[in-house]
């Protein structure tokens, strides 16, 4: 368990919140196993090359390599199980009269626990697409016959993912944006808060007047704005935010 004290003037805000949006990151599933990225010893890019492995060139140049590396990473995700963090989540969806769950995540985590409408920024790892046409594909995939081809067009398949260089769905982030704009409160979860446009949305928020709050064991580029900090593991803190809100001793 964290020692994290909800403060007052922080519990009250979320008594008193109607529309809150939450963004979060790789930490939210650090605690149901799923690497991070940036952590020093444990994340992703400490120990594969994201330029051989996440770029539209990367995949042009090996993609056999680059599906292996996804078709791991879907066997951790399938094997992976929401935590309290993902389910205290889904839980303040029913609290609050609007919860625009946001998520840089592709483990479709978040919907597992329950959560509604979650606007994927990245993308989703399990599904897959034609890296020519886009249609989606959804037979189960192996590499026996090398790389799965598109049914339609004959082009390689790849996973649904955003790729550094590559844009994000332009209509989920358009609503996240707009939603951070109007939101009484943001929640800024388990994010190092460094690659945008993501990164970017607390900021929107901010400037229109909406205070922030982080969710990090970590500081991170976000933390000396953040209206509050609270520093401990979302599988800890957000059942106790939430507990806020249900009236529940934290
Ligand atoms: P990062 O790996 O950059 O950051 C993870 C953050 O989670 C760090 O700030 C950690 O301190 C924090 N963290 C670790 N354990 C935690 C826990 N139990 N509870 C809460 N927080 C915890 O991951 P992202 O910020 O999600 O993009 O990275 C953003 C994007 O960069 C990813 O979506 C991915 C990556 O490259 C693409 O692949 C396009």
């Amino acid at each position: 368990m964290t020692d994290v004290v909800i403060p007052d003037d922080l519990a009250a805000a979320m008594r008193g919140a109607r529309r809150v949006v939450a963004l979060t990151g790789a930490g939210v599933s650090a605690e149901s196993g799923v690497p991070t990225f940036r952590d020093a010893q444990t994340g992703l890019w400490a120990r594969y090359d994201p330029a051989q492995l996440a770029t539209p060139e990367a995949f042009r140049a090996d993609p056999e390599l680059v599906w292996r590396w996804y078709l791991w990473r879907r066997d951790l995700t399938r094997t992976a199980e929401p935590n309290p963090g993902h389910v205290a989540l889904a839980r303040l969806q029913d609290l609050v009269d609007e919860l625009v769950l946001v998520t840089q995540n592709v483990d479709g985590l978040h919907a597992r626990a329950g959560s509604r409408g979650v606007l994927e920024l990245h993308g989703n790892i399990m599904r897959t697409v034609c890296f020519r046409c886009g249609i989606e594909d959804g037979r189960e995939l192996n590499l026996d016959g090398g790389v799965p081809r598109c049914g339609a067009c004959d082009g390689m398949l790849r996973p649904d993912v955003v790729w550094f260089g590559e844009p994000l769905p332009m209509d989920a982030l358009t609503r996240a944006a707009e939603a951070a704009r109007v939101a009484d409160l943001f929640l800024s979860i388990g994010t190092s808060s460094l690659v945008y446009p993501a990164a970017g949305l607390p900021y929107e928020a901010l400037t229109a007047g909406v205070p922030v709050v982080e969710i990090n064991p970590a500081p991170t580029a976000l933390s000396a704005r953040a209206t509050w900090a609270l520093r401990g593991p979302s599988g800890s803190v957000l059942p106790r935010l939430v507990a806020v809100l249900a009236s529940e001793p934290t």
